[in-house]
C-alpha cells in the first residue's frame, strides 16, 4: 500500500433514523481503470468525486418528484425503488438537485438512487451502509434492464477511492448477480486533483454495456478482458504507490483498450488530444459512447488542463475525492434559527 501521504478513510456511520423533512447528498464517481471489464468480473478502480446529488423528502399524501406525481412512474429509478419496496411505504414529496450532468459517465443515477434510499431509510429506522449499497445495486440493475456492475453504487455509498475485485486489504462490501461477484476494497488515496471533461453528449449505459458484451463474445474476448485486468491491476498498485507517471501511462493504455472495444468516439478522442500537453494520462470514464473524459494532470497544471478542455468545448471541472459516501445533511439548529440577530455595538 501507500508509503506516502495517502489516507484510507474508515467506513462512515450508516444512515441514522430521522424525522422528516430529511435531506441526503450523495457523490458522483469517476472510473480510473476497468470500466466495462468490471461488468465481466474483472478489476476496476474508481473514486467518489466532490460533485453531489441532493434529495430532500417531506411527508405527503402522494409520492412525487420535483412536484410531479407522474415522475414516480416515469423515472425508472424511482419506479424500481418503489416496486422493490412494495406497497405500504408512506408517500414522500421528493425534490432532487444535482451538480452531475445526466448520463455523463459521472454516476448521476447511482448518486440519485443512494440519496433517495437514504431519505427513505431515515424515515424507517435508518440503515447500515452495506444494506443501503445492496438495495442501491438492486434498484440500479432493475432500472438498467438487469445489466451492470455494483461499482458506481459502491462509490456513492462508501465514498473515497475503491478497488473492485482487486487490491489488498479487507473487503468492505460484496455483491453478486448470481453469475459474477464483486468484492469492494479501499485504496489509499494520494489526494490528487483530477480533471473531468464532459463532452456534452449523453450516453445510454445499458445499451453500451450490451454492445460491449457482444464485442467480448468474439473469440478474442477473454484475451481482451485479461488485458483490461492487467492494466487495472497495475493501475491500482501505481495509484497506491502515488506514482503519477506510471498512473498516467496506464490511463493512456486503458484508453487504447476502450477504443478497441468500440466505446471511444471522435469527440472523446478530440478532448483527449486537446488536453494532452497538460496531462500525465487521460481516458474516457464510464460507459463511453459519449459522456466524459478523466485526466490526471501533470503536477501543477490542473488549471491548464481545465482550460484546454473548456477551449475544446467540454464542460470542464477540477475534482477531488469525496472521502465519505452518501450522508444526511444536519437539520437546521432550531435554537440557532430562533436566536435574535446579534446587535451591533
Ligand atoms: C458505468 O459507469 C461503468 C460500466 O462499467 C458499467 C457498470 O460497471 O455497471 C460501463
Amino acid at each position: 500500500m501507500s508509503g506516502g501521504e495517502g489516507t484510507v478513510p474508515a467506513v462512515g456511520a450508516g444512515i441514522p433514523a430521522r424525522e422528516y423533512p430529511v435531506t441526503a447528498r450523495a457523490p458522483g464517481k469517476a472510473i480510473l481503470f476497468g470500466e466495462h471489464a468490471v461488468v465481466h468480473g474483472r478489476p476496476e478502480l474508481l473514486l467518489a468525486i466532490d460533485l453531489h446529488t441532493q434529495v430532500t423528502a417531506h411527508r405527503a399524501a402522494a409520492w412525487s418528484l420535483n412536484r410531479r406525481t407522474a415522475a414516480v412512474r416515469e423515472n425508472p429509478y424511482l419506479a424500481a425503488l418503489l416496486a422493490d419496496a412494495g406497497p405500504g411505504g408512506r408517500p414522500l414529496a421528493l425534490t432532487a438537485v444535482s451538480r452531475l450532468p445526466r448520463a455523463s459517465g459521472l454516476g448521476s443515477s447511482a448518486a440519485f438512487v443512494a440519496a433517495l434510499l437514504a431519505v427513505v431509510a431515515a424515515g424507517s429506522g435508518g440503515s447500515g451502509r452495506a444494506a443501503l449499497a445492496g438495495r442501491g445495486y438492486a434498484v440500479e440493475r432493475a432500472a438498467q434492464g438487469g445489466v451492470g456492475s455494483p461499482g458506481d453504487t459502491a462509490a456513492t455509498v462508501f465514498g473515497g477511492l475503491l478497488a473492485i475485485n482487486g487490491g489488498p486489504g479487507p473487503v468492505l462490501w460484496e455483491a453478486s448477480d448470481g453469475k459474477r461477484s464483486w468484492a469492494v476494497r479501499r485504496v489509499a488515496d494520494p489526494g490528487w486533483t483530477w480533471v473531468i471533461g464532459y463532452s456534452g453528449t449523453p450516453h445510454d449505459t445499458a445499451a453500451t454495456v450490451r454492445a460491449v458484451g457482444r464485442r467480448l463474445a468474439r473469440p478474442d474476448g477473454e484475451a481482451l478482458l485479461d488485458r483490461f485486468a492487467a492494466v487495472a491491476g497495475d493501475g491500482i498498485r501505481a495509484v497506491a504507490a502515488e506514482d503519477r507517471d506510471r498512473v498516467g501511462a496506464l490511463l493512456d493504455e486503458n484508453q487504447r483498450l476502450l477504443a478497441e472495444i468500440g466505446v471511444s468516439t471522435p469527440r472523446l478522442e478530440e478532448l483527449l488530444e486537446a488536453v494532452r500537453p497538460a496531462s500525465a494520462g487521460a481516458k474516457l470514464t464510464g460507459a463511453g459512447a459519449g459522456g466524459s473524459v478523466v485526466v490526471l494532470p501533470r503536477a501543477g497544471r490542473e488549471i491548464e488542463a481545465v482550460r484546454r478542455l473548456a477551449r475544446a468545448g467540454a464542460i470542464a471541472l477540477a475534482v477531488r475525492t469525496a472521502p465519505g459516501g452518501v450522508t444526511l445533511l444536519e437539520p437546521p439548529d432550531p435554537e440557532g434559527e430562533a436566536a435574535p440577530p446579534a446587535e451591533g455595538p
